[in-house]
């Protein structure tokens, strides 16, 4: 009797151990999985504190209108990986003062581009994290009624 209790207290914790495996995967999975910027991969709380540095900072050298508008940069970057952009204003800007911002001003800059491009917002920050940003893509918002 004592021995078939201890038994399924193995049992269990074992269970208990697979359970907590199968969840870090899932919670893996969900920052690395092949995402779009439709998906609502950013907050409107970042939209907002992006939209203080760039209008402090990039604009002072940038029209929104460069990244945003037709034929400009986002459009350019239909289909690249978040990575690549992000990676790029990281090293390269402010240009007469690169990297000089934090990891996260640098996704908060990207989500207020974003949004005025006419991309959703969703739940949680863009992340800063690479693995996350090369799993999502660039790509133009969806035409209306489209
Ligand atoms: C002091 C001026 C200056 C500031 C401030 C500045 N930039 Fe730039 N930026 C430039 C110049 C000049 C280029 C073009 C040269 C190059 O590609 O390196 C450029 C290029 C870029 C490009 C690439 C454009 C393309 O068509 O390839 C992006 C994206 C960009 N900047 C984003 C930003 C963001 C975001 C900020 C604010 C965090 C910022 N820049 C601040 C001067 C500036």
């Amino acid at each position: 009797m004592k021995s078939r209790a201890l038994h399924l207290g193995r049992a269990a914790a074992a269970a208990a151990v697979a359970a907590a495996c199968a969840l870090a995967l899932v919670v893996a999975s969900a920052q690395t999985e092949p995402r779009t910027v439709r998906d609502g991969v950013f907050s409107g709380a970042q939209v907002k504190r992006g939209q203080r540095i760039f209008k402090t900072i990039c604009a002072n050298c940038h029209e929104i209108e460069e990244f945003t508008g037709p034929g400009a940069y986002l459009e350019e970057h239909d289909g690249k990986p978040l990575w690549d952009t992000f990676d790029f204003i990281w090293s390269n800007m402010p240009d007469d003062d690169p990297s000089s911002l934090q990891p996260a001003e640098y996704a908060a800059v990207l989500a207020y581009l974003f949004s005025v491009y006419g991309l959703p917002t969703g739940g949680v920050d863009l992340p800063i994290d690479r693995k996350a940003l090369e799993a999502i893509t660039i790509t133009r918002p969806r035409s209306p009624g489209g």
